[in-house]
């Protein structure tokens, strides 16, 4: 059997954002302005700072308006709190993120839970929560959304496929198997207390790592010819070629795609497909605030 083919989450991911940027240009002709996007950044953690920027430059790109609010890390909850209320009543704000990691001593569920559910585009309200658990509309969070559409895009209908997800996070691995749950798979949800891993992951035709260590999943783990989605980003120590350290999945990259009938690469697979859903849900949210129908082909 030849090397698994690599899932171009990078590529994937440019397409969506550039149907996102089509619709949103459509919603502003119709509404008279564009779909409104704020994230809120506590604190100085450098990833956090990172990441807030790539959202608001991909906002731009798509013609989503981006309103950043970088507070510092005293913020008290009381001032989070009365910022959030106040983007919850904002008519140009469609969709709220506010970025995590907080800084320590601010309860990340209660700022959640403050959230209007239906600007919630990160879905990790639990109202939102519970609308995936019980099958009704609502925001799904991003990661596991974008990990779907690049398996029904490589693999069609997944109906009767064995899945197996690795990982029980509430912004991963649980979302992630009730999609699949719903998109017709025989789901197992395993992780850090499962027994015989390697054993349940050899039954898979899916295999969706989120676990967050690092080559965990093996090579000779994997079914022959399945289907390897790793959201795993893990930086390994730094080397003399290296300064930075590499980053590596939760799986085994190399092993793998002697294995895997395809796999997602890290960096390039799964990562860009975050944002790019953050604009799509925030797009839907924009639609469903203007009384618009749901935007199609996305
Ligand atoms: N921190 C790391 N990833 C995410 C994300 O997808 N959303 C939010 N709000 N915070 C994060």
């Amino acid at each position: 059997m030849g090397e698994a083919a690599r899932i171009d989450g990078k590529a994937f991911a440019e397409g969506l954002r550039a149907r996102v940027a089509a619709h949103a240009a459509a919603f502003r002709q119709a509404t008279g302005r564009a779909p409104g996007l704020a994230v809120v950044l506590v604190g100085e953690d450098e990833a956090s700072q990172v990441y807030v920027g790539a959202k608001g430059r991909a906002c731009t790109e798509a013609g989503i308006a981006s309103f950043e609010h970088r507070l510092p890390a005293e913020t008290s909850a009381a001032e989070l709190l009365t910022l959030v209320e106040r983007l919850n009543r904002d008519p140009e704000v469609d969709g709220i993120l506010v970025q995590l990691p907080l800084p320590a001593g601010l309860d990340e569920q209660a700022v959640i839970a403050a959230i209007d559910p239906d600007k919630d585009v990160d879905g990790f309200h639990v109202i939102n929560a519970g609308r995936l658990a019980v099958g009704q509309r609502g925001f799904v969070p991003c990661t596991p959304l974008g990990c779907l559409m690049l398996l029904q895009d490589r693999l069609g209908d997944l109906a009767g496929l064995e899945a197996v997800v690795i990982g029980r996070s509430n912004i991963v691995g649980k979302p992630m198997a009730q999609l699949l749950t719903d998109a017709n798979a025989t789901v197992t949800l395993a992780h850090s207390r499962t027994r015989n891993l390697a054993e349940v992951v050899g039954r898979a035709d899916i295999v969706v790592a989120a676990v967050g260590r690092p080559e965990m999943v093996r090579g000779d783990w994997i079914k022959p010819g399945a289907c390897v989605i790793d959201v795993g980003i893990n930086r390994l120590p730094p080397t003399e070629d290296r300064p930075k350290g590499r980053l590596v999945g939760d799986v085994a990259f190399a092993e793998a795609l002697e294995v895997a009938g395809a796999i997602t690469p890290v960096p390039g697979g799964v990562g860009p497909m975050t944002i790019a859903v953050l604009l799509r849900n925030t797009l839907v949210a924009a639609h469903a605030h203007a009384g618009l129908d749901a935007p199609e082909g996305l």
